[in-house]
């Protein structure tokens, strides 16, 4: 494998704009690609607030400018190249990538993020001079749904990767929106474009790049069934071997409990014992009392349907009364948030809501925690219990997706060989999350054996290296089939 240069075009990186688990592989991925010897760079939008934060940080500099349209550059941590495509519709976007604070999507998201594929095909193919040009442009979620549709409209030779991270999010727009955004009638085929006489940015990636991933495998098997497909199924089981799931990491360094600026103490899985002091100081901040029979269980996440939050909240007595305590940090659907506020008023001993976007506490939740309760109904990969292994907390997941790829189950044959890392459960009822976490508390009340298990949890290896090396060999298929497919 020889070094590519790679662009990879994702709306949130982390640290200058984050609403989910995108920010942090579009911040993660290229470095670790770099670390491989590739050229791996990031072009992202110039919102107000990510400019902010990239100013607060480091230098940035104009490299380009257009009419009102300015590229920036910046580098994020680690050294990996960043621009920020920036024009005064997302400047004004601030804080919010997508829609306003109440969630509502902006009017222009269509205009904007065709917008934006169109810039990242011109610094792929070196339109503004800047002397890089891609060997593979690399798009995730249907914000760059449109840069392999670019790609071949402008005959750019560049190899295309698309990465779905979520199905959920498809990127529909009206049909008229085609003509508006000056794209040729023929993308309006089902074959193309069109979904349910829609227009669809995510079939852009489906359809027209070279290769298609997506983030864990058997995220990759279930999209190609009706039942997790998003109607999209078809498309994507048409790909074939095309499309391949490939599990995403985490940054290890970023994610460190022996060197973690956020947390108040140190620990690692040689010594562990610092974490019981993490636990202290959480239980401190969030001014909860439980001895150390009673788990700490965490949730961490947006407050959305695919969540299962509805389920976590008609679970809550019975998780407190095991007896355990809850501390939710999460924000997103006004429903789930009223819903959570009124749960800590009603048992303010035992539960905890902090809602908001809050990274600091987000890495002393994972650090104090006992338990991480995911019960989301679907998940393409999931982060939050990559996290919460890394730091010893032990995830308890609904077997689905990604979360049924990365945590192994504590039963009995896989705590004896020590592969056990957490626990799952198979249906998503209140009733079986509330008895996954009673096998969890059974366990907790054996402090040796849980010991074992945490320390098995922290020395999973969630980093990026294999990963990266497999996206690496992607490249290699897509940049051949490119070469076949270019005109002699
Ligand atoms: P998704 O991308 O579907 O939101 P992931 O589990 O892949 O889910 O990634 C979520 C990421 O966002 C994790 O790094 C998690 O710690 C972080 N996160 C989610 N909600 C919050 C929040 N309210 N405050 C801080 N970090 C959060
Ligand atoms: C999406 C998915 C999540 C995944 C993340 C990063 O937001 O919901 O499961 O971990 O992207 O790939």
């Amino acid at each position: 494998m020889t070094g590519y240069r790679i662009l990879h075009v994702a709306a949130e990186v982390t640290p200058l704009m984050k609403t989910g688990g995108l920010a942090d592989v579009a911040q993660a991925l290229p470095g670790a690609l770099r670390a491989l010897g590739h050229d791996a760079r990031v072009l992202m939008p110039g919102y107000g607030g990510a400019l902010k934060r990239a100013r607060a940080v480091g230098e940035v500099r104009l490299v380009a400018h257009w009419g009102s349209a300015r590229l920036l550059e910046t580098e994020l941590e680690g050294g990996c190249p960043l621009w920020l495509y920036e024009t005064p519709e997302f400047a004004q976007r601030g804080e919010y990538p997508f829609g306003d604070a109440a969630g509502v999507p902006w009017a222009d998201n269509a205009e904007r993020f065709d917008e934006f594929a169109r810039v990242a095909v011109a610094l792929a193919d070196d339109a503004l001079g800047l002397g890089w040009r891609a060997d593979v442009v690399h798009g995730h979620d249907w914000h760059a749904g449109l840069v392999p549709v670019h790609l071949q409209l402008a005959r750019v030779p560049a190899a295309s990767v698309f990465t779905i991270h979520n199905l959920a999010y498809p990127g529909l727009f009206d049909l008229a929106t085609r003509a508006r955004l000056g794209l040729p009638g023929w993308l309006e085929h089902w074959q193309a474009l069109e979904f349910r006489e829609l227009l669809s940015f995510i079939k852009g990636g489906l359809v027209f790049s070279d290769r298609v991933t997506t983030v864990s495998e058997t995220y990759a098997g279930e999209i190609c069934t009706p039942d997790r497909g998003e109607g999209l199924d078809g498309v994507l089981a048409a790909r074939g071997a095309d499309l391949v799931g490939i599990v995403n990491g985490i940054d290890t360094q970023a994610w460190d409990p022996a060197a973690d600026p956020q947390v108040p103490v140190s620990f690692d899985a040689d010594e562990p014992m610092g974490k019981a002091q993490a636990r202290r100081a959480l239980l401190a901040e969030t001014d909860l009392e439980a001895g150390a029979d009673v788990p700490v269980v965490a949730y961490v996440g947006r407050l959305a349907q695919q969540k299962g939050v509805d389920t976590l909240l008609a679970a809550l007595d019975g998780i407190v009364d095991l007896p355990a305590v809850l501390i939710v940090l999460g924000a997103g659907e006004p429903a789930l948030e009223r819903g959570l506020a009124q749960a800590m008023e009603r048992r303010p001993d035992r539960v905890r809501a902090t809602i908001g976007f809050d990274e600091g506490f987000a890495h002393r939740l994972y650090a104090g925690a006992d338990m991480l309760i995911v019960p989301s109904h679907f998940e393409p990969c999931g982060l939050s219990q990559l996290n919460a292994m890394r730091y010893g907390t032990i995830p308890v997941v609904h077997r689905t997706g990604g979360l049924a790829e990365t945590v192994v189950d504590a039963s009995e044959t896989a705590r004896a060989d020590g592969s056990a890392t957490g626990f799952q459960f198979d249906e998503l009822t209140p009733e079986a999350v509330v008895a996954a976490l009673a096998r969890a508390y059974a366990l907790f009340g054996e402090p040796e054996r849980w010991r074992d298990l945490m320390v098995s949890a922290m020395r999973r290896d969630s980093s990026w290296s294999r990963s990266a090396r497999a996206y690496g060999a992607l490249y290699d298929e897509a940049l051949d089939t490119r070469r076949r497919r270019l005109p002699p």
